[in-house]
């Protein structure tokens, strides 16, 4: 249904209507003005004023073979990490003059694939998504109709589609084996849907280091999976298990907005960490070394990311897919060791 004229934005055809002129002599008005009479120059960009007219840049790009957009869809862009990550795409893409667009999709797959239809209609040169569930096809379909896809800090199910990540299951395995180095051996993990991949592969990291020191994960583990990825998510896992008299020794999170939220609850129960409670978050965003207890976390080479990844999607749809894995690393703070490192 086309919306009623007052709400449309206005178009080229609207103003040649106005102005009294073709849409050819408006086209010329905007882009080659030198070639309109000054009297009719004025009408037209009177009508554009008047219509608060806005051009169509894709369609304009289009015409021109210039596309120069790029969109990204993130899970959260109120995660620091996200923030971070759309920091190091957009730095790359700014080398060759693309514009960046960020959207959201809250973990929610319906919303990835609004964003991605608004993304194609706008005619960008290609996304980069963190997908919201572990099936990609819809991606498979954005790439089949000419658009170039990168997926975001995440492996690739299909060959075809170009992935960059970090490896999870890796940063999963560090953060168990720091908290075992540390003499626990009951471990809380305050996990994200394993429909989320980086939650699944760090599960998976969790349980071969346990398995590995020879603890059996259905006792050793306690995953409990937080309501949201952030700090209330953190809260309100914490306190499920404290409510239920199950104090843990030691909680590793699956990203630092959940450790934070860890932190604020043990401090305003009176819970000292990390001689009661060991914490270790995810991502290393700047604020994890902030603290006031200075955060444990697994660090992701989260900039670095974000550049490899425009990097691939600035070759085009139609070049070999490439895959490209990080490794994460461990950084030792005060909240889960009373030696932290100097
Ligand atoms: O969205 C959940 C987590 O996955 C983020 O915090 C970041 O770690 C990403 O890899």
């Amino acid at each position: 249904m086309t919306q009623p004229a007052a709400h449309r934005r206005a178009s080229i055809a609207d103003v040649a209507r106005a102005a009294g002129v073709s849409v050819g002599t408006v086209s010329n008005v905007l882009n080659r003005p030198e070639r309109v009479l000054p009297g009719t120059r004025e009408r037209v960009e009177a009508a554009i004023d008047e219509l608060s007219f806005v051009r169509n840049g894709s369609a304009r790009q289009l015409r021109a073979g210039t596309i120069t957009t790029v969109g990204a869809i993130v899970l959260d862009i109120a995660n620091p990490f996200f923030t971070d990550l759309a920091r190091g795409i957009e730095e790359r893409l700014d080398r060759d003059d693309f514009t960046l667009m960020v959207a959201s999709s809250d973990d929610d797959p319906d919303r990835e694939q609004r964003y991605l239809r608004l993304f194609e209609e706008h005619g960008v040169q290609g996304v980069m998504v963190v997908p919201a569930t572990d099936d990609i096809e819809h991606l498979l379909a954005v790439r089949r109709r000419g658009t170039g896809v990168v997926l975001l800090d995440r492996p690739s199910s299909d060959p075809s589609i170009s992935s960059v990540a970090v490896d999870d299951v890796r940063g999963g395995e560090l953060a168990a084996r720091h908290l075992l180095d540390e003499g626990h051996t009951r471990i809380a993990f305050l996990n994200g849907p394993h429909t989320i991949r980086q939650c699944a592969d760090r599960y998976e990291g969790v349980v071969k280091e346990l398995v590995a020191a020879g603890l059996d994960p259905a006792t050793a583990l306690v995953e409990v999976t937080v309501p949201s990825l952030n700090a209330d998510g953190g809260e309100a896992a914490v306190r499920g298990l404290l409510e239920h008299g199950d104090r843990p020794t030691a909680v590793f999170c699956v990203n630092d907005l959940v450790a934070l939220g860890v932190l604020r609850t043990l401090r305003t129960e009176n819970i000292s960490v990390p001689a009661e409670v060991a914490v270790v978050g995810y991502d290393d965003v700047t604020f994890a070394a902030e603290l006031s207890t200075p955060l444990t976390s697994v660090r992701q080479p989260t900039h670095e990311l974000g550049a490899r990844a425009a990097d691939l999607l600035l070759n085009g749809p139609d070049a070999t897919a490439e895959h490209v894995m990080f490794q994460p690393t461990l950084v030792v703070r005060a909240s889960s060791t009373s030696t932290p490192p100097k």
